[in-house]
């Protein structure tokens, strides 16, 4: 790891640095400067990492790692202190690259940015050892293609998720099959069910989809991702595997360029 040489910085350089670059979403700290100080969910990513950073393997020296949505790159920064290899992160909002690509010059760490979108993950014809797509799919208006792009194209082993969830917390166990006349078991709680918001969800429009707990299971593995451990409420740590045969269908690679 380098020397987070930007710390050569004045405190009020910096300061005006994390201004300019605002508002932030991810509560960075910069040589002590923290960019999201009054963030709504505390400090936040830090508070949420600290409940299933040991999910993941402390020496990640030899993996490469795909961020995606990596907002101000902490997660990417987080993979770069535990020696991976190669991080490379992409996100489609150049203002969020941009405080990510300050970041990580004050931390020293040599990361790839690029203004991407998942659904093009295709492009980068890679694929990683651990894929990181945390805080994004409910934020998709097609969250399960964008799964099933991740699962063909970029992951490799490891995938780390996380979405927002609501509903019931509870899981029943799916059957194979329904009779056409059975209507009852789309009341039960415990059924996957995914709540479409039509406006707006805590004031922001970019709210789509919210899965409840069972659902999120059943659409991880749908795509071809076992669950390994559930470490934190929303957190799935999850291996590729091979997607289920009637899940697969011919994707669109590139289609949404
Ligand atoms: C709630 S933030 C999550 C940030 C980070 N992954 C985390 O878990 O803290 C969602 C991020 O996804 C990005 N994003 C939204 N839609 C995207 C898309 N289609 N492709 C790539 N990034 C996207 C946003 O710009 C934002 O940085």
């Amino acid at each position: 790891m380098g020397k987070p040489h930007e710390c050569i910085l004045s405190t009020e350089q910096i300061k005006n640095r994390i201004t300019e670059l605002g508002p932030w979403f991810h509560n960075m700290n910069l040589c002590g400067i923290q960019t999201a100080p009054d963030h709504f969910l505390g400090d936040y990513p830090s508070i949420k990492w600290t409940r299933f950073s040991h999910a993941m393997p402390s020496d990640l020296r030899g993996k490469t790692v795909l961020d995606i949505g990596c907002n101000a790159g902490f997660y990417s920064i987080e993979m770069k202190k535990r020696g991976a290899d190669r991080v490379i992160a992409i996100d489609h909002d150049s203002a969020y690259l941009e405080q990510a690509r300050f970041a990580a010059r004050v931390h020293g760490m040599e990361i790839e940015f690029n203004q991407m979108s998942v659904y093009e993950v295709a492009e980068l014809g890679e694929r990683f050892d651990i894929v990181i797509f945390m805080g994004l799919f409910y934020h998709l208006r097609h969250p399960l293609l964008a799964l099933d792009l991740i699962h063909e194209y970029a992951a490799k082993d490891i995938l780390i998720f996380q979405s927002m969830l609501r509903g019931s917390s509870s899981i029943d166990q799916v059957a194979y099959d329904y009779p056409f006349s059975e209507q009852e078991i789309f009341h039960e709680p415990g059924f996957p069910s995914m709540y479409f918001i039509e406006n707006r969800y805590s004031g922001d429009p970019t709210n789509w989809w919210v899965p409840n707990k069972s659902c999120v299971e059943a659409l991880l593995r749908s795509s071809g991702f076992e669950i390994i451990s559930n470490p934190e409420e929303e957190v799935y740590a999850c291996r590729r595997v091979e997607a289920p045969e009637f899940s697969k269908e011919n994707l669109p690679a590139g289609a949404m360029k």
